[in-house]
């Protein structure tokens, strides 16, 4: 039985990047459809469901992408609720590849830090990507610091965190100014930027403060780095004691995760690949 995969696109243009990597997962056929959204997507999901029996049902799967994660997130919503009982397709969303990016950086920190008990601070952590960081930071049993412009938002990520992974241990942190960057900073072994393109977060005085830091992340690829010091192409490489990601650095493991999480897909056909699963398929990896 051929393997399908329906990519289904929250933006007008279907995504090429995560075309070619469902090419390069090994699909056999591969649908795209843009324009996606919860009001539109339940024929293209009836068409799935209905078309082969039960047991071959695990050889067709749907991947949900698209550049806004918020529609990404109201989209699986949606699918999740037209499938019953057997009649289903395994699903993964990964919508501007916030999943595969925060499982990669994850992943990236667990090799040289035990996670537990650890102090971690996520930059800009509340962005798909950052949120997502955080959330599977605090599941390792991190005490991480959310930081953002403004604090509410921080405590808005936090509460959604904790209802995702109950007992997370989690601050809300204002980073603004200079002080209170540094007081974010203190005592953190783990940190990561997760911040918008472009935007430096983190000076190289300021890390250079950074006492207790063993691994710094950047996940932003356009000058400026995000980390300054922190080269793009970085992996694991040491900078005045600190072992440093750069975004493509992270990107090799991110690309691998997503190729490990579509050949998942066409495993079973009640698979949901979101933040949590895409993260322990890519422990898998190791
Ligand atoms: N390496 C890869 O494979 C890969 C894949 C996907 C994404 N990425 C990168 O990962 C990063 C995070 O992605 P994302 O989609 O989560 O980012 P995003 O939504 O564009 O931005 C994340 C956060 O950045 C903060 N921010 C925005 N503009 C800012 C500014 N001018 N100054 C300071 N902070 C600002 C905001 O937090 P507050 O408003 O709360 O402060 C925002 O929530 C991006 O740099 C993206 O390019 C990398």
């Amino acid at each position: 039985m051929k393997t399908i995969l329906i990519q289904l696109d929250t933006d007008s243009l279907p995504s090429t990047f995560d075309r070619v990597v469902a090419v390069d997962a090994g699909v056999d056929e591969l649908f795209s459809y843009g324009g996606v959204n919860a009001g539109n997507v339940e024929t293209l999901v009836h068409g799935a469901m209905f078309t082969r029996g039960v047991p071959d049902l695990k050889s067709t799967a749907i991947f949900l992408g698209g550049s806004q994660v918020a529609d990404g997130e109201a989209l699986l919503k949606r699918v999740k609720k037209i499938f019953f009982g057997p009649m289903r397709v395994s699903v993964m969303m990964d919508s501007n590849g916030s999943n595969t990016t925060a499982a990669a950086a994850v992943l990236a920190a667990r090799k040289h830090v035990t996670l537990k008990g650890a102090d971690a601070l996520v930059l800009a952590g509340t962005g798909p990507v950052g949120q997502r960081a955080s959330q599977l930071l605090a599941k390792e049993g991190a005490r991480v610091r959310v930081a953002s412009r403004s604090v509410d938002r921080a405590r808005q990520t936090c509460d959604a965190i904790v209802a995702a992974v109950p007992g997370a241990e989690l601050t809300p942190v204002q980073s603004t100014s200079s002080a209170e960057l540094e007081k974010a900073c203190e005592g953190v072994a783990v940190v990561i930027a997760a911040g918008a393109a472009g935007v430096e977060l983190l000076s190289a005085e300021q890390v250079k403060g950074m006492s207790a830091l063993k691994v710094a992340i950047d996940l932003n690829a356009v000058p400026p780095a995000g980390i300054a010091g922190v080269e793009v192409m970085d992996k694991a490489v040491e900078r005045n004691g600190v072992l440093c990601y750069g975004a493509i650095g992270v990107g090799g493991t991110k690309m691998k995760i997503h190729k490990a999480a579509l050949k998942k897909l066409f495993t079973a056909n009640d698979l949901v690949l979101d933040t949590e699963a895409i993260y322990a398929i890519g422990s898998e990896l190791g």
